[in-house]
This record gives structure tokens, sequence and C-alpha cells, in this order.
């Protein structure tokens, strides 16, 4: 469904990606982890239209994608999910969630909020308060539900688990197990690389602008060197 092709990626002269190859199988969770700078939310950004690619490729569903403005790939099927949420703290919850939608317009609108506070009834009792006013966890719900709002058949989620409670993580992660149970393929980022490797069923490991390693997470969760960087054991 999507595959990026040896792509460049830099800040100036800083280089982020040093060439990053991957593919994403239709239907599935893949896990992109990897430390701090690694290059996660880049790659993220490169998918998106938001970073520009010094060269290599991005393909979605057969098509060269890489170079169009994000709102032309928002439209043909990718929303993604920013690092630390991003939402409209002086907006609703469901004012934040209709601009989610700004792209496709005020068609079908009404269903496509029932169909997010189905996944989310804490949204649905919380439609009229601000989002500034939400917890931690409600905000990333809000910036998931946002996302979905454009209906997307790949949806990139970057580090969802940030700065939250194991509790509010696992709930997170259970309705990223649904969203992607509905049909929608998920691009995973995170640096909790255990919770990453247990929802998807492949992953790729990233450092220092390169992928250095992927496979089934199965397989990845019993590698040594992985167990020892990223599992904490
Ligand atoms: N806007 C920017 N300007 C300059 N350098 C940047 C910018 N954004 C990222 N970088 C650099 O690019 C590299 C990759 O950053 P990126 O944010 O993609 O990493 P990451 O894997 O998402 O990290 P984290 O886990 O901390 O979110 C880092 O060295 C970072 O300092
Ligand atoms: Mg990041």
């Amino acid at each position: 469904m999507l595959d990026l092709a040896g792509v460049f990626v830099s800040y100036g002269n800083i280089e982020a990606l040093k060439g990053v190859s991957l593919s994403v199988e239709q239907g599935a969770i893949v896990a992109l982890v990897g430390a701090n700078g690694a290059g996660k939310s880049t790659t993220l950004m490169s998918i998106s239209g938001i970073e520009p690619l010094q060269s290599g490729s991005v393909t979605f569903e057969g098509k060269a994608i890489s170079g169009l403005p994000t709102h032309e790939i928002v439209k043909r099927g990718i929303s993604q999910v920013p690092e630390g949420r991003r939402i409209f703290p002086g907006m609703t919850v469901r004012e934040n969630l209709e601009m989610g939608a700004f792209l496709k317009g005020k068609k079908d609108l009404v269903h496509k909020l029932g169909r997010v506070y189905e996944l989310f009834p804490t949204l649905s009792e919380r439609r009229k308060q601000l989002g500034g006013t939400l917890s931690g966890g409600e905000q990333q719900m809000l910036a998931i539900g946002r996302a979905l709002m454009s209906e997307p058949r790949l949806l990139l989620l970057d580090e969802p688990s940030l700065g939250l409670a194991p509790i509010i993580v696992s709930k997170i992660f259970k309705i990223v197990k649904e969203i992607n149970e509905q049909g929608i393929t998920v691009l995973l980022v995170e640096q909790n690389a255990k919770a990453a490797l247990r929802l998807a069923r492949n992953a790729y490991v990233m450092e220092t602008g390169k992928i250095v390693m992927h496979g089934e997470s199965s397989a990845l969760e019993k590698d040594p060197g992985i167990k020892k960087a990223y599992l904490g054991e």
C-alpha cells in the first residue's frame, strides 16, 4: 500500500533521513521504533508531504505522492496524527473534529462525527468542552479522532503514548487496534517499543536516519540487541 524507497531528507546541513526504505502492507499495523532523534517523525512528515524529499520516492496505492502538497495527500487517503497532538486548545471538541473534515467539506459530517464519537465516547460527552481543558489522554483521543474525520485508508500515528500513564496508553492502543480492525492501515511511530511491537505485525527499527533492522514484531521482540537497546531487558 505504501512504499518508501531511498528517502533522503535534510534540515539545512543536518541529514535527518539517509536513504529510508520501508513498506506497509494494506490492512497491517506496522511499527517504526527508535531512539530520540532517529528520524521517526521526519519519516512520517516525508510521507504526508510536510517535509520535502531531497531524493527517493514515496508511493501510495501504486502512485507516486512525493512532491504533492499535504492537502492533496490527505485527499488521497493518508492522515497524520502529529507528535504532541497539536489540537486547537481554544476550540471545542466538536470544532476540533470538524477541522479534520475540512478538506472534504460538510458532506456526511454528522455521520463522520458519529463514527468518532462511537470510538471515543469520552469525546462525545465532552463535545462542547474546549480542547485545551481536556486531559492528555483525551487530547490524544481528540487528535486521533480529528485525523479520522478525513476518512483515511492509511493513518500515520506519531508517538500516541507520549507522556501518558500506562493505563491510558493501553486504552489508546486498544482503540488503535479497533481502528485497524475497521479496515484502516496504520503506521505507528513509538518510543515505547514494547507496546508497539506487541500491537504491530511488522516493525522497522531506526537509528540516526537509517533503518537498521526490520521483520516480524514477534521475531524482533526476541532479538538480543533489540531487547537490550529498546525493551529495557
Ligand atoms: N525542524 C528541524 N530543524 C532542524 N533539525 C531538525 C528539525 N526537525 C528535526 N531535526 C533533526 O532531525 C533529526 C531527526 O529528528 P526527528 O524529529 O525525525 O526524530 P524522532 O525519531 O522523531 O525523535 P523523537 O523520538 O525525539 O521524536 C534529529 O537529529 C533532529 O534534531
Ligand atoms: Mg518524533
